[in-house]
């Protein structure tokens, strides 16, 4: 094939995909600028083009594109964000290699991933923590969206269960990291608020961060912020790190971070600074680390999910909590803790749960654990008329539910079907938004759908704006 023959391939190769795509020569001239690079930056494909990369972004520094072409370096999965020409705030992934033949570097390679709708997804997250999480100095503490534990709120008598909850409060004295296995429902949550609100640093915020919801090119810049990336007008941003200083942040599910930036969080861990992504400045920090995970963190390192070096560092004190089919005998206590809760919610009066009732809830092995319970005492009384005792009759529990008829169910107090329609559909969106690295167009073919029906979509459950 003729060189010309392969530059027209690739032309045309580059108009399709929806990654941006900029290709310099070893001078620095663009020799491709595609349109979806173009209409990220807002920038003409022809001021690029033909023109220097220091002609087409004058006021860019320290460019990893320079340092791919000066240097030989490569930047993988860096995030960035700028703002565009009109002053709107575009978030990106890039990554910039240099083309390297017979050791010299002939031309650099960016490609980028437009992530601007996951970036807002997880700046709502970030605003809801830092309104909402962050309580103690300087804080608003009547904005606390979230509620706030302590160990008052931790009920179980069973034995293995209470010396877990002595241990906690002992770690809530001695301020060491806490490693936290229980599987979902059982509580971590309600373990670590108590742990940080009993210890010393209970007057600093307390943060939380599922590691598991962010996409993970995202997750480095959301715990240790961001720094002016190599564009135009690019943002400096606190990560959590930062905004729990002092206090205590919560990972969970650390096993679904990924595993390089387990081995960055380790070094952070021991040295007490960060670098924000992008950064050059060493900031100290000092926040207490509570990890969480839902699988036995000897199979997660088994399966390479966990490493084993930051799992050490991370169990200075262990809690692992039992299921509650493990200690059956909680359940009347915590059943009777949840009728109180509901009553004053739905303002009924039950005051008691039926031998039969009792029976029936113990007669049941609870995946979800306490939260499962919770929400079948919660059904059963926001489904009781005037009675003021709990009877077996009143509550469902799932497998009685798969056995029963239909007609048996009651349907008071049921959102009509198509508010639940709507949830479900406006979770598998934003699912497969998150799948799709928060690419429209993608996400419409996974679903199978218009794009403009999409977007629609997403106008309508206001996932973006
Ligand atoms: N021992 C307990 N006493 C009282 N309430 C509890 C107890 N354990 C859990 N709960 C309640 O159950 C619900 C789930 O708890 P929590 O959110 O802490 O679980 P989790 O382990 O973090 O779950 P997930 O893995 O799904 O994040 C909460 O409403 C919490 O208050
Ligand atoms: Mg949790």
């Amino acid at each position: 094939m003729k060189k010309e023959e392969y530059k027209k391939i690739l032309e045309e190769l580059l108009k399709l995909i929806d990654e941006g795509v900029y290709i310099v020569d070893k001078k620095g001239v663009g020799k491709f600028y595609n349109e979806a690079m173009a209409s990220m930056e807002k920038m003409n494909v022809d001021d690029v083009l033909g023109k220097t990369f220091y002609d087409a972004f004058p006021q860019v520094g320290n460019s990893t594109m320079m340092k791919a072409l000066t240097k030989g370096e490569s930047t993988v999965n860096q995030q960035q964000a700028y703002k565009n020409f009109y002053g709107k705030e575009i978030s990106t992934v890039n990554s910039t290699i240099p083309i390297i033949v017979d050791g010299e570097t002939v031309a650099a390679l960016e490609v980028a991933k437009d992530v601007t709708n996951i970036r807002k997804v997880s700046d709502t997250l970030m605003e809801l923590q830092k309104g909402g999480m962050t309580a103690g100095a300087g804080t608003n503490q009547k904005n606390s969206k979230i509620k706030r534990y302590s160990f008052e709120d931790i009920y179980g008598k069973n034995q293995a269960f209470a010396d877990v909850v002595e241990r906690a409060k002992r770690a809530a004295d001695i301020d060491a990291s806490v490693f936290i296995y229980g599987e979902t429902g059982t509580g971590k949550e309600l373990f670590a608020q108590s742990i940080h609100y009993d210890g010393i640093r209970s007057e600093k915020p307390f943060l939380a961060q599922n590691c598991a919801a962010i996409p993970e090119a995202l997750l480095e810049g959301i715990l240790f912020g961001t720094s002016k990336g190599s564009f135009t007008g690019a943002v400096d941003r606190e990560g959590l790190f930062e905004q729990a200083n002092g206090g205590t942040l919560l990972l969970d599910e650390i096993s679904a971070m990924p595993y390089d930036l387990q081995s960055k969080l380790l070094r952070v861990l021991q040295e007490q600074y960060i670098r924000r992504v992008g950064g050059t400045k060493d900031i100290p920090i000092n926040v207490r680390i509570i990890a969480t995970v839902n699988e036995a963190p000897e199979d997660l390192i088994a399966q390479g999910k966990l490493r084993k070096d930051l799992y050490y560092r991370l169990n200075v004190v262990n809690i692992s909590i039992p299921p509650l089919r493990d200690r059956l005998e909680d359940i009347p206590l915590l059943a009777e803790r949840f009728l109180e809760k509901h009553n004053q919610r739905f303002k009924k009066e039950i005051w008691m749960v039926s031998d039969a009732a009792l029976k029936k809830l113990k007669n049941y092995d609870y995946p979800g654990n306490v939260r499962e319970l919770e929400n079948i005492i919660e059904q059963a009384v926001s489904m009781a008329d005037k009675e003021h005792v709990l009877n077996e009759k009143i509550l469902q529990m799932p497998s009685a539910t798969k056995k029963s008829k239909t007609s048996q169910i009651q349907y008071e107090n049921v959102q009509p079907l198509d508010v639940y329609m709507s949830e479900m559909e406006s979770n598998i969106i934003k699912d497969a938004l998150l799948k799709c690295g928060g690419n429209v167009s993608k996400t419409a073919e996974l679903l199978q759908i218009k794009r403009q029906t999409l977007q629609h979509k997403l106008k309508k459950y206001r996932i973006t704006e």
